[in-house]
């Protein structure tokens, strides 16, 4: 076992910019390590992040060795729950106070064609970052051994971290594994850093020789949802457009100007609906998704998330919003304006993630209606049951989903507050008129 290091000793940083329990479990793995004559290594996001001064708690480590055996002895050395994944030599730990660590052997990976499933073999550190992405993620830390908490530095990360530049470390790697194309634009828009000018060549041949088009749909999706779920996600679009991502995704993507105007439009309704913190959470990348396919055919939409293998929940959603938009408009936009239980009636069943898009391609007034629907009506319930319609001496049947959903209109349209009201109201237009 030997230890290469720039003898840089990041202690300092790691004392000063990781939390306390998070450095305790990096010095714990070191004796894990130190205990199996192992050596362990923390490795890629969590050092270029430090050396960033971006926080990040998600530790992964690379051991010279065997990752599942000083898994093991960490795991027991700190009262950790250990979920261990043999087949690749990997396993998570997580800690009783919900802190996670991944913990992976240090492996060699290499392809026999180009996008054919790897072949994995345990080997060194060194070999274990040559095959990731970008410079940039190859840092590591020592852990153990004569020089912990040095910084281990084979492929001039550093100087891109300084150079703010994405670079990969071959001239195969996006064709070896074309997401990281994907994974490029994010990490350069993520930090403003720039793509270097030969990775950019080799990232545009391979989309223009249709490597997005090799990755299986799953892949995909989780590539996209990664870049819809960045904090900007409109410069990740805008730049996906520019290197013509979008269109091998799917062609009917290619993007135009009103499609960026949404976009720009539904960023301001995410910013104002998000810190209500209302009960009704939404998938804030998932609503990028459907602003980006608002513009096109319900069938082209549909096709689209084929393509990403949306999840069936959201599949339907983008498949319904396709539909549900169509009417819309005829109540909403309607002079005078509709009622509050008109609105409900009209936007009870969208999705959460729908409305929001609805309410970046509408006017102001349309606007309001939704917000006011989202805010304040959505979930309204009348206070009467049905038990309570038995008790008044109605006869059990469909109509009380119709009685009900009166009661309903009027509590939204702020007619009725309390129950005695609705009593009184139930017993007036239902009860009078049937004897
Ligand atoms: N990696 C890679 N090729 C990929 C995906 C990942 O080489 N297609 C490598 C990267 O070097 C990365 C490491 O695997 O550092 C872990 O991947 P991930 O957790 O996705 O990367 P992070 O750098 O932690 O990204 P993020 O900050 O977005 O979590």
């Amino acid at each position: 076992m030997h230890v290469i290091t720039t003898k840089k000793n990041v202690k300092g940083l790691v004392v000063e910019r990781v939390p306390t329990e998070v450095l305790r479990l990096l010095e714990a793995a070191g004796r894990a390590a130190d205990a199996e004559g192992m050596a362990a290594y923390a490795v890629g996001g969590f050092v270029r992040d430090l050396l960033l001064r971006i926080e990040n708690t998600d530790v992964d480590v690379a051991v010279e060795g065997d990752g599942l055996k000083v898994a093991r002895r960490l795991a027991e050395m700190v009262g950790a729950r250990l979920r261990p994944h043999d087949q690749f030599g990997t396993a998570v730990l997580v800690l009783p106070d919900g802190l996670r660590l991944d913990v992976a052997t240090a492996r060699v990976e290499y392809y026999e064609y180009p996008a054919a499933p790897p072949v994995v073999e345990p080997s060194s550190l060194k070999d274990d970052l040559f095959r990731r992405d970008f410079t940039i993620n190859t840092l590591a830390i020592t852990l153990n051994g004569p020089e912990p908490f040095h910084l281990v530095d084979f492929f001039e990360g550093q100087r891109d971290l300084k150079e703010r530049t994405v670079r990969v470390l071959h001239d195969m790697s996006f064709v070896e594994d074309p997401a990281r194309v994907f994974r490029a634009i994010r990490f350069e828009q993520r930090f403003d850093f720039t793509i270097g000018r030969e990775t950019l060549a080799l990232l545009k041949s391979a989309v223009a020789q249709g490597c997005i088009g090799q990755i299986a749909p799953l892949r995909l999706g989780a590539e996209l949802r990664y870049m819809l779920a960045e904090r900007e996600p409109l410069k990740m679009v805008r730049r996906m457009a520019e290197l013509d991502v979008l269109r091998f995704v799917h062609p009917a993507l290619a993007g135009d100007g009103d499609g960026w105007r949404l976009l720009q439009h539904l960023k301001d309704v995410v910013a104002w609906y998000e810190p209500l913190y209302l009960d009704v959470p939404v998938e804030r990348w998932f609503c990028y998704l459907l602003a980006l396919v608002d513009p096109l055919p319900a069938e082209e939409a549909r096709a689209v998330g084929m393509r990403i293998a949306l999840p069936g929940r959201l599949q339907q959603v983008l498949e319904a919003f396709g539909q549900q938009r169509r009417g819309l408009p005829a109540v909403l936009d309607r002079r005078p304006p509709p009622r509050p239980s008109e609105v409900y009636r009209a936007l009870e069943g969208m999705a959460p993630e729908a409305l929001l898009v609805l309410m970046a391609r509408s006017s102001e007034d349309v606007r309001h209606l939704i917000s006011h629907y989202l805010t304040v009506t959505r979930g309204v319930e009348p206070a009467l049951g049905g038990e309570d319609l038995i008790a008044l001496g109605l006869e059990p049947g469909p109509r009380f989903t119709e009685i009900l959903e009166a009661v309903r209109d009027r509590r939204v349209d702020g007619e009725l507050t309390t129950k005695d009201q609705e009593i009184a109201f139930v017993r007036e237009t239902y009860l009078a008129r049937s004897r």
